[in-house]
């Protein structure tokens, strides 16, 4: 493996010391009992910033095409491949490797495509016209997402006592992003990472991936903890800007994917970030004398340039605006 990959001895992934079969709480969004699904999301947001979502209304169809055309764009012969490539982090379409290939040091064994994906019509002309139904499957997923993210929103502000609407309407007309993560085969995955720890900058990620290869794993109880998702499931993690606007009662957890020497392995993020310019930072409503502001307020633009200014593996980016 070449040796820019190679982690030093103190920042390896110690395989055989994962977790494995302590699954990430589950919520049945098909359930009728509303008081208890908001009661188990927001349970789940305090315990682990991460659960699986079932019966949350993406037809299991379309997953299975964004999964298929994921693979398909991947196995792209490289020279086309290449003309999408772009390290440049502010660029709304590109492809890239490893994470912020400007400001690392050692590598990630992942190759990603990175979209900007509302206002749909802005961008898709942009996306990849190969395979030939990539941009009317992701776009389709897309809508289904960001519907889906909205729904999750209003569960998880009722689940702080908030009004529904209330992340709806403060985090402004938002930008969604997405993440199409490659991760080849890789013959030292005690090694490297396909992505080292981190958090996510943005406010609510849904993550499809691979059912049958594992890779992601979540900082829990001081332990790394293996994500196997149920069969349907999607994965939901809390971003820094939901840590920051429940004034630090839900958290947004470390995680990081690995990688094998078996099979590769997919994974689609979709983000929903606020948008550039609205004020950020606690919740008035939580914000009291027994618990008072513990960020200062701040824009989304200032926080996603200091989060791309910096190398992934570092202290939590919130803490820079205590
Ligand atoms: C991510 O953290 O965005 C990717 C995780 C994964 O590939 O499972
Ligand atoms: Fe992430």
């Amino acid at each position: 493996m070449p040796g820019s990959y190679v982690r030093p001895e103190s920042q390896r992934p110690r395989l055989a010391e994962v977790v494995s079969g302590a699954p990430i709480p589950v919520v049945d969004l098909s359930s009728t009992d509303r008081a208890a699904v908001v009661r188990a999301i927001g349970d789940a947001c305090r315990s682990h910033g991460f659960f699986q979502v079932l019966n949350h209304g993406i037809d299991a169809g379309l997953i299975a095409a964004v999964m298929g055309v994921g693979r398909d764009f991947f196995r792209l012969p490289a020279e086309e491949k290449a003309k999408l490539y772009s390290d440049d982090p502010a660029k709304k379409i590109r492809l890239s490797t490893s994470f912020n290939v400007r400001k690392e040091t050692v590598h990630n064994w992942r190759d990603y495509l990175r979209l900007h994906c509302h206002p749909l019509d802005q961008f898709v002309p942009d996306w990849p016209s190969n395979p030939p139904d990539f941009k009317e499957t992701i776009s389709t997923y897309c809508k289904e997402v960001r519907e889906l993210g909205f729904r999750l929103y209003a569960a998880i502000s009722e689940s702080l006592g908030l009004e529904a609407s209330y992340m709806k309407d403060t985090l402004g007309e938002q930008e969604q992003h997405m993440a199409v993560n490659f991760y080849p085969r890789c013959p030292e995955p005690e090694l490297t990472y396909g992505l080292p720890a981190h958090t996510d900058p943005n406010a609510l990620t849904i993550l499809l991936m691979d059912q049958d290869v594992a890779g992601l794993q979540v900082l829990h109880g001081g332990k790394w903890v293996a994500v196997n998702p149920k069969p349907g499931a999607l994965i939901v993690n809390i971003g820094d800007q939901l840590q920051a606007l429940s004034n630090g009662q839900y958290r947004s957890v470390w995680h990081r994917a690995v990688v094998n020497s078996d099979r590769e392995r997919l994974s689609v993020a979709s983000f929903l970030c606020p948008c550039n310019d609205v004020e950020l930072g606690p919740a008035r409503k939580l914000v009291t004398e027994e618990t008072p502001a513990v960020y200062r307020s701040y824009t989304y633009d200032e926080y996603y340039k200091k989060f791309w200014s910096r190398n992934l593996d570092q202290e939590h980016c919130l803490e820079l605006f205590r």
